[in-house]
């Protein structure tokens, strides 16, 4: 059964060791955001005065080179977290944050976040622990991008869509990612015609099947053996 709102929120690395009375009043706290889909929330190199969680929608995290091309470091889904390095290690914004559908978040300012942190020590274990686990997965990302080949990658990327958004029915595991071919290609780190190429691949060999804006993993154990 789907979650709801405040379920989603509950599991935000803010709030998970927090009790049920501290949980409804830090969520009191923060204030609501909606952005729309393509519109920016924040830039790389902006200042950042907060950190936000989401409650609904899509949200994808990129850089850019200085000649245009992106990269994008993540896709966020409800209870995901983001914009807190800027106050951990205070400096600019490290990402875009774009909305890839309609969003909505919740935001808490920087001082506010303190204030908690200090009154409650186990808030701050949970986002330490939630910041070890992205550099542990920014190292498997990095050792993707030296050890792997794109088919490899994409494979790899499709199963972590599928943990986040994937929907289990009878013929396969439905992963709605909502991002186009080029948003995919700039998630995977390789040109949209090598990515195009590689699911090709996989739907001819009956492992996928390509549906606009999502994917359905039809065989499970093939495809993340391609992406171990
Ligand atoms: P901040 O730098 O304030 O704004 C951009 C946010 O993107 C950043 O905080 C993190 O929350 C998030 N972010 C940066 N790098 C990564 C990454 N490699 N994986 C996931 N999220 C990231």
């Amino acid at each position: 059964m789907a979650l709801t709102n405040e379920e989603v929120v509950r599991k935000a690395p803010l709030f998970t060791a927090l009790d049920d009375a501290s949980a409804s009043t830090l969520r009191a706290s923060m204030k609501e955001v909606k952005i729309n889909k393509g519109q920016t929330l924040f830039k790389e190199g902006d200042s950042g005065d907060r950190l936000f969680v989401v409650v609904e929608g899509k949200l994808k995290l990129g850089t850019s080179s200085g000649d245009g091309r992106e990269n994008l470091l993540s896709i966020l889904g409800p209870g995901d977290m983001f914009g807190e390095l800027s106050l951990f290690d205070p400096g600019p914004r490290t990402a875009t944050a774009t909305a890839v559908t309609d969003s909505k978040l919740l935001s808490l300012a920087n001082d506010q976040v303190i204030g908690w942190v200090t009154a409650h020590p186990e808030v701050s274990l949970q986002l330490l622990g939630r910041l070890a686990q992205r550099l542990r997965r920014t190292n498997e990302v990095l050792a993707d991008l030296v050890f792997a080949d794109v088919p490899g990658r994409v494979a790899k990327a499709i199963m972590d869509l599928g943990e986040k958004f994937g929907v289990k029915k009878d013929d396969g595991l439905y992963v709605n990612h909502d991002l186009t071919q080029e948003e995919l290609a700039q998630l995977v780190g390789a040109s949209r015609e090598t990515v195009n190429k590689a699911l090709a691949d996989f739907t001819t060999r009956g492992w996928v099947r390509l549906e606009p804006r999502a994917v359905v993993v039809l065989d499970y154990e093939r495809l993340s053996k391609r992406g171990r």
